[in-house]
């Protein structure tokens, strides 16, 4: 049975500053291959010490035990600050937990049901989009799913659809600033010492510049709309509406805006990620594929579906975890030790970088039966439920746990089911996928299948 595509591992030990430029290229293929069945492993450097995380424990200790004296490293922002300013995504203590009590009564379940009719116009957008395409010739989907990711973001959170002129004009810009800035976690990951400069193309400022003019028009025009009484009822007039139960206050204009920059690169990016490789795994396993689409055909019928019926599309779920556990989208996060601390019997200095590392605890192989194998039925085996408790984390875990989980795994089996019911993908043999990890698990030349219409 072939494997599904894993970068090679780093053959042999490199000098640190080898190892850099390897990390620059990708953060997956610079790691040796004993990360795979590490419980812990530490990296020494002259400006630093790292230790990436990987016995279930101790990313329980970090992540939900103690997160508050693990907090996310101050290096984070000064890779997105341009972005991001002040979102949730970058801050810390008391400001992110304000922020998190405004913003998470948006994400959950009742007003998931409500926010439901939007993901599935977006949904069927895709489905007729891709109509003009599904000829059988090579086509990079990557863009598709980036595309209609980004749609599910614009309806759920503002009510416009792509195509309306500034929605439309914000994806653009996004684009051209992945294109400048293809590696954003690498400040990130690299504590670099404070006194190196930092150099940050002029472009990737003007890019970041213009992305947060366009959303604060359109944070400014819904402040507006909520004050007259005219407000769409949405997420963002949910989130804007709703003041914080211990301090009374709301987000003002800016604060929103820096929320508004992350739900759309945190929301799009990684949904457009997974999709993609949820639809190669199934063009390189087509019997799963046909077990999908006879599923979609049983639950949607005239082309819709409600979100009382999303618990039937069981298998499309079970393809998106496995999807999600083989190629997360988010594939290392970092936090720092505010204070020193004993980690299986080794002195960790306060400050060190704690890494945490979903790919690597996805293909553990002393955890994971058949790690690298591509088996959505897994999870009725004992060893797959054990793993989704203790071993899985593709959306963090924890009191930093993704804001946007349950709504991703709504959209994620729902975009699955609406397309592989619509049309067959294939690989194309001579372009197979490799991944690489920039800001999300991306195809290393894209990510290409043959579409044609399912009839
Ligand atoms: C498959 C889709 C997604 C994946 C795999 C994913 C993964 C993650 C992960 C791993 C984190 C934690 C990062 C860290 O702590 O360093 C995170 C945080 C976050 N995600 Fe997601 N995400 C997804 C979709 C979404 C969506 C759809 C939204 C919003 C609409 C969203 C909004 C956020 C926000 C706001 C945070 C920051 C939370 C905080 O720090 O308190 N994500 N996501």
């Amino acid at each position: 049975m072939t494997l599904p595509p894993k970068p090679p591992a780093r053959q042999g030990r490199v000098s640190l500053w080898r190892y850099m430029r390897l990390f620059r290229q990708d953060i997956l293929s610079a790691q040796p291959a004993r990360l795979y069945r590490a419980w812990m492993a530490e990296f020494r450097t002259p400006f630093f010490r790292s230790y990436l995380c990987n016995q279930p424990a101790l990313v329980d200790l970090v992540l939900k035990a103690r997160p508050d004296d693990f907090p996310k490293s101050d290096r984070i922002r000064e890779g997105l600050t341009p972005l991001l300013g002040n979102s949730v995504f970058v801050t810390n203590g008391e400001t992110w937990k304000r922020q998190r009590r405004i913003i998470d009564p948006a994400f959950e379940g009742g007003r998931l049901r409500d926010t439901f009719p939007a993901m599935l116009k977006a949904g069927q957008g895709a489905v007729t989009r891709l109509a003009d395409m599904a000829d059988g010739k090579p086509l990079e989907i990557e863009a598709q799913t980036s595309h209609v990711a980004a749609d599910v973001i614009f309806r759920t959170l503002f009510s416009l659809p792509i195509e309306d002129e500034l929605a439309a004009r914000v994806f653009a810009e996004f684009r051209e600033h992945q294109r400048t800035q293809p590696v954003v976690n690498i400040a990130a990951l690299v504590p670099l010492p404070r006194w190196l400069p930092r150099f940050r193309r002029r472009r990737t400022r003007e890019t970041a510049a213009t992305i947060r003019e366009l959303i604060t028009h359109m944070t400014e025009r819904r402040m507006a709309e909520i004050e007259a009484g005219t407000a769409p009822d949405d997420l963002a007039t949910k989130i804007m509406t709703t003041p914080d139960p211990q301090s009374g206050e709301r987000f003002d204009t800016a604060e929103m805006v820096d929320q508004v920059a992350i739900f759309f690169l945190a929301g799009h990016e990684t949904s457009a990620s997974a999709l993609a490789w949820a639809l190669y795994l199934l063009a390189l396993y087509p019997d799963w594929q046909d077990r999908l689409a006879q599923e979609a055909d049983q639950v949607i019928k005239d082309d819709t579906l409600s979100f009382s019926d999303m618990g039937k599309l069981r298998l499309s779920r079970d393809v998106f975890r496995e999807t999600l556990r083989l190629y997360p989208p988010v594939p290392m996060m970092v936090r720092e030790a505010a204070c020193p601390e004993r980690l299986r019997d080794r002195d960790v200095p306060r400050g060190s970088q704690i890494v945490l590392s979903p790919w690597h605890l996805h293909r553990h192989e002393r955890l994971w039966d058949r790690p690298d194998a591509f088996d959505p039925a897994r999870y009725d085996t004992e060893n797959g439920r054990t793993c989704l408790r203790e071993a899985y984390i593709p959306f963090s875990a924890g009191q930093r746990v993704c804001t946007g989980a349950g709504f991703a795994m709504i959209e994620g089996p729902l975009l699955l089911s609406l397309l592989v019911r619509a049309y067959r993908f294939a690989i194309v043999p001579e372009r197979p996928a490799m991944p690489v990890a920039h800001l999300t698990v991306r195809g290393k030349d894209g990510i290409w299948l043959k579409v044609t219409p399912r009839g």
